[in-house]
């Protein structure tokens, strides 16, 4: 059976991370809550919806069905307008190297992001060809640390869970991955990555024999 990988989108493959940050900081700054860095990484990995209410319950906000709608929409209108200039520039250190890699080997390749902009990010970055099965937050139903997405990833690629290895930047992502029994690459801080079975502060310290290393 060869090793599948899976690659989260937002903090993995492009820098966007930074990006949702900074529109649900905007969104804070209405709600007279100075949302930090800190707060943020309760925010990775997290679905839209999701990463709204965490907000409310920062900001102490009872919002309206109403406005939680209103505010859904412009966050997300701040954020593509955040990423609408994104070129290649913004694709993480290594990362097409590695897809470069994979694919000359054949190598099964997936999406497994809770973002609902993955695809178009993917064509911006020209990227979208490296990616036998695209899995993200148009489709997923339980958002992560709920192993769907990747498991969702796995049997799209044809490869048991177990020999699949998912490369993660987000906590919530992390506990998905070992809930769905997969190996786990963090990328970030290992004090908050500290389920992960490998991790990397940047992916620009993943070595091409590391990932050769992982294919079985
Ligand atoms: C995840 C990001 O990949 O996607 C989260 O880490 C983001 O920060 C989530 O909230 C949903 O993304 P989008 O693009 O659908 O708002
Ligand atoms: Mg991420």
């Amino acid at each position: 059976m060869p090793t599948g990988f899976i690659f989260d989108l937002d903090g993995v493959i492009v820098d966007t991370a930074k990006y949702h940050f900074k529109a649900w900081q905007s969104l804070a700054k209405n709600l007279q809550y100075n949302f930090t860095e800190q707060d943020n990484e309760q925010f990775k990995g997290v679905s839209r919806v999701r990463s709204l209410e965490l907000l409310l319950e920062m900001a102490q906000y009872k919002a309206t069905e109403k406005e939680k709608e209103q505010w859904l929409i412009d966050k997300n209108t701040h954020y593509l307008s955040l990423i609408s200039h994104m070129n290649n520039s913004e694709i993480l250190p290594g990362i097409t190297e590695i897809l470069k890699a994979l694919k000359a080997q054949q190598i099964p390749v997936a999406l497994g992001s809770a973002s609902k902009n993955a695809q178009p990010i993917l064509e911006k970055v020209g990227l979208l060809s490296y990616f036998d099965v695209l899995v993200d937050g148009n489709e997923v139903t339980m958002a992560k640390p709920n192993p769907e997405v990747f498991l969702t990833a796995a049997k799209g690629l044809g490869v048991a869970p177990e020999d699949c290895v998912v490369f993660e930047d987000a906590q919530a992502g992390v506990a998905a991955a070992k809930a769905a029994k997969m190996t786990c690459v963090g990328i970030g801080d290992p004090a908050i990555l500290f389920n992960a079975d490998h991790c990397f502060a940047s992916t620009a310290e993943i070595t091409p024999s590391f990932v050769q290393s992982l294919i079985a």
